[in-house]
């Protein structure tokens, strides 16, 4: 029998999702079409409500609907609960459970995709929006040694700082325009943009919030930003001698968890980043050209 999935959001032309778990499902023989429905924040509860129809395996959430599913659900994991943020919805049997594969898809791309173990270690967090609280609840799940929130608005990162605080972790929130934010640099063993800055299309497409004489060689600097996929920073990062770790692969290993959680079965994450790498690549060709 052939099943359904997708993904929801508005607009959601954007996504790459469709690309990346179509390849997956192929690849593994699964007979399925990855959808993508564009449903308007109206629309959101009576959409959830009829996900418990059998044959339905369930859906991706993202902008603006992660937090608007929560009250339609019969139950939601603690990375979700605690991030307040759903990103996948599962249906088994007609009860729908909530689960937010952020947090440990950020973590597996560092491991798989870098080789980087973040327990124990000093991070710089750039930004201090929605992907940064994913970030730092899953460093703080890890053990990091300490941690430091850089972020324009200084009250957004201090909130994230008191998450540290109530687990006795070390962390400090600074502004990112201030002197100390190069003296975090040089401590750090990991540094992390969640910050908009350098993304196509944003308000700052070709900025980098940090320049290569502040990147010591020995971090590993992990862009989330996604599209370009060697964003201004990672070159900064590449020309201070640093290890770096693009964006696509976190969206990639969020995917594969959440793929992993309707068919119960591994991901083929390989062929997830190569689909989504090319996906990104024809973007971009598609703008220049
Ligand atoms: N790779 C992935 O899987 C993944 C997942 C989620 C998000 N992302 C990417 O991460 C980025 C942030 O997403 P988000 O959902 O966290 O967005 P968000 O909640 O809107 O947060 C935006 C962040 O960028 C900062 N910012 C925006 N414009 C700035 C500027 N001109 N100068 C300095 N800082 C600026 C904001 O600072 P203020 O607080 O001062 O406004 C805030 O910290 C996006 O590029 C998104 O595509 C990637």
């Amino acid at each position: 029998m052939s099943v359904e999935l997708g993904i929801i959001g508005y607009p959601i032309g954007h996504s790459i999702s469709p690309v990346f778990q179509q390849a997956a499902l192929d690849h593994c023989g699964i007979d399925a079409a990855y959808q993508a429905w564009e449903v308007h924040h109206d629309g959101v509860g009576g959409f959830v409500n009829a996900l418990r129809r059998p044959g339905m395996l369930g859906i991706n959430v993202t902008v603006p609907h992660k937090e608007a599913v929560i009250p339609f659900l019969d139950e939601v994991d603690d990375w979700a609960a605690e991030a307040g943020a759903v990103n996948t919805i599962v249906n088994r049997d007609g009860r729908l459970t909530g689960h937010n594969t952020d947090g440990t898809g950020f973590l597996r791309a560092l491991r798989e995709g870098a080789g980087f173990d973040p327990a124990g270690r000093k991070v710089l967090v750039l930004g201090a929006g929605g992907a940064a609280r994913g970030v730092v609840l899953a460093l703080l799940r890890d053990g990091v040694a300490e941690l430091v929130i850089a972020n324009r608005t200084l009250q957004r990162a201090e909130a994230l700082v008191r998450l540290a605080s109530s687990r006795d972790i070390p962390a400090r929130a600074i502004s990112l325009t201030s002197s100390d934010l190069s003296q975090a640099a040089a401590e750090a063993d990991l540094i992390v943009n969640s910050t908009t800055l350098g993304m196509t299309h944003g308000p700052d497409e070709g900025a980098s919030p940090l320049s290569r004489e502040h990147i010591p060689p020995t971090a590993l600097v992990n862009d989330l930003v996604y599209n370009p996929l060697r964003t201004p920073l990672l070159q900064e990062a590449e020309q201070a001698g640093a290890s770096v770790l693009g964006g696509i692969q976190m969206l990639v290993y969020q995917g594969a968890a959440s793929f992993e959680m309707w068919f119960g079965q591994p991901a083929p994450v390989p062929v997830m980043l190569e689909a989504a790498s090319q996906a990104m690549r024809a973007r971009s060709q598609s703008l220049n050209g």
